[in-house]
């Protein structure tokens, strides 16, 4: 039986696909921040481990407790929409020390026992603001395009031992937490800024087809389980409309 390490997994899609991955007859460590009881249904496979993406010796920890696994999924992130007038250095330094140093972190933290075993998956959740960016959430796509440069690049190095990268790239999903938590962070936007807020804020009230966590849970199984996968992987409608529109490879 394969172990997957999934790290956000209180909410959204690491919940998601902490559950699907389970369905599957995998053993999951679902990581969280802060775990606590009922946040994920018990089941015979099914360890949950306390994990902070941007504190070294909490992933050392988590590493050391967790033990072998066969794939790790990057997925914990945080949004931040405002432009860039509105936004302090410090939410700016947060954004990149979690979505960007705590993806590389992770993958650098399980490197040594899969080139020792000359097998592994990491697989690094990004957005499809990286191929179609939207004014006000520019620190928050630099820190996701940062991941894509990074996973392409490091796959080319890992490639001799039998370590695979992947890039799952969902589009706009508004059932997960990440709206909700970016908006109650939000400074207040410039005023010069207003009429753009107006307009990207109508755009994710009118959103037309969007991305579900079930496709997101999908799309990562698929790229953990299957070598032939793609490097990049659009997961939900939009994401795949927005990959086409692209062209993406
Ligand atoms: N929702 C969207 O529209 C969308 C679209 C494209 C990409 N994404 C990306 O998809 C991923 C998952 O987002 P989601 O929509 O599922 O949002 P979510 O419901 O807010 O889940 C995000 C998860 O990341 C965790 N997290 C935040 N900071 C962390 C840290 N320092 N260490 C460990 N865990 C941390 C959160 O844990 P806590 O409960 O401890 O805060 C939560 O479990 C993110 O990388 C996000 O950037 C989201």
């Amino acid at each position: 039986m394969k172990t997957v390490l999934i790290t956000g997994c209180s909410s959204g899609f690491g919940h998601e696909t902490a559950k699907f991955f389970l369905e599957k007859g995998w053993k999951v460590i679902a990581t969280m921040r802060s775990p606590k009881e009922g946040i994920l249904p018990k089941h015979e496979n099914l360890r949950v481990i306390a994990l902070d993406v941007t504190n070294e010796d909490s992933i050392r920890q988590a590493i050391a407790e967790a033990g072998p696994i066969d794939a790790l999924v990057n997925n914990a992130g945080i949004g931040l929409l405002n432009a860039l007038e509105g936004v302090s250095v410090a939410a700016i330094r947060e954004v990149f020390e979690t979505n960007t140093i705590g993806t590389i972190a992770m993958t650098q933290a399980v490197l040594p026992q899969f080139r020792a075993k000359k097998s592994g998956v990491v697989v690094n959740v990004t957005s499809t603001v990286t191929l179609v960016p939207l004014p006000l959430l520019a620190v928050y796509t630099a820190s996701k395009s940062a991941v894509n440069a990074f996973t392409e690049s490091v796959a080319l190095e890992l490639e001799p031992f039998g370590v695979r990268m992947r890039i799952v790239l969902p589009g706009l999903a508004p059932t997960t937490k990440f709206s909700e938590n970016a908006f109650a962070k939000m400074a207040p936007v410039p005023d010069a800024y207003k009429p753009t807020f107006d307009n990207v804020l109508a755009g994710f009230q009118n959103p037309g087809p969007v991305t579900h966590a079930r496709d997101v849970a999908e799309a990562i199984f698929v790229a953990v389980t299957e070598p032939t996968s793609p490097m990049k992987i659009p997961a939900g409608a939009d994401a795949v409309m927005w990959a086409e529109k692209v062209g993406m490879k």
